[in-house]
């Protein structure tokens, strides 16, 4: 079964778009085929996975109906730029504006329920809960909020769970919510183990087992173009067992069993 998860939070820097990368990487390695789309007019997940800066078309292009969407597929990514910023005021003023992307996948260029013939596709969302989110959420099977480990975090993944209840409630009942994953944890401090405590006591196994912790080295990998599973496999192998989780609660059992292996190979 083809799988699609936006990947969200209610506010900036929180993760996502490293998620969205390095979880595709992943999930490549296990043997899925993996599709990403930016869905922020800040375009980092086309910078991060090196699409040039002048590649056509775009989301936007697709959002407004210029260009299908398999035509903007660039080596695994539907990448972004300001003019989404522009598609996104387009889209305020249309009729059943919330059901745009969803249309759009079923529409066409790929079969209803996975794009392209992706196994699974990844959507990064922007830093906030407005219509490109929401069109994400109405167009996924599943949802997955990224959160810092900070006690404001309690705030956003509970905000940003009522937009999921939302769309669950109004326009995709079959919307699953698979957690949400704490990421840039310093673990040494008691600050960032209390903001986990904090967020398990209100949601429970929601908060997902796998902490990501925090390291200079994504930026750095980021930066570089390469990926954290190569360059810090000690540390990339966090995204290793997100995957684990995922691909268990997904029913991926193949990729779950590779993916377990290629964590207990890092961890040797
Ligand atoms: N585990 C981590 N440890 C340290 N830094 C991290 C970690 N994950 C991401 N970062 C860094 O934090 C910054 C924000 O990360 P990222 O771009 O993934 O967040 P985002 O939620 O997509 O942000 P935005 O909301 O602006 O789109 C980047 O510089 C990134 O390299
Ligand atoms: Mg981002």
């Amino acid at each position: 079964m083809p799988h699609r998860i936006a990947v969200l939070s209610q506010k900036g820097g929180t993760g996502k778009t490293t998620t969205v990368r390095t979880l595709a990487d992943a999930l490549r390695r296990a043997g899925l085929s993996v599709l990403t789309v930016d869905l922020d007019p800040q375009g980092n997940l086309s910078d991060y996975c090196d699409v040039p800066p002048d590649a056509q078309p775009t989301i936007a292009d697709v959002l407004a109906g210029r260009a299908a969407f398999a035509d903007a597929v660039h080596d695994g990514v539907v990448p972004a730029n300001l003019q989404l910023a522009e598609a996104e005021l387009a889209l305020a003023g249309r009729m059943g504006r919330e059901l745009v992307l969803r249309n759009l996948l079923r529409n066409g260029d790929g079969p209803a329920d996975g794009v392209g013939g992706a196994d699974i596709t990844l959507f990064d969302c922007p830093p906030n809960l407005g219509l490109l989110t929401v069109n994400a959420l109405v167009a996924s099977t599943h949802a997955l909020i990224a959160c810092e480990a900070q006690y404001f975090a309690l705030q956003g993944v509970e905000q940003a769970r009522q937009v999921i209840d939302l769309a669950r409630e109004t326009l995709n009942p079959e919307l699953v919510w698979l957690g949400a994953v704490v990421t840039k944890a310093d673990l040494r401090t008691v600050h960032s183990r209390e903001a986990v405590e904090q967020l398990r006591a209100a949601h429970g196994d929601k908060i997902l087992d796998t902490v990501i912790r925090q390291s200079i080295a994504y930026p750095e990998t980021a930066e570089r173009g390469t990926s954290i599973l190569d360059h810090r496999p000690e540390l990339g192998v966090d995204y290793l067992d997100l995957a684990v989780e995922l691909t268990d609660a997904l029913d991926e059992p193949a990729a779950r069993r590779k993916l377990t292996r290629m964590a207990r190979a890092v961890r040797g």
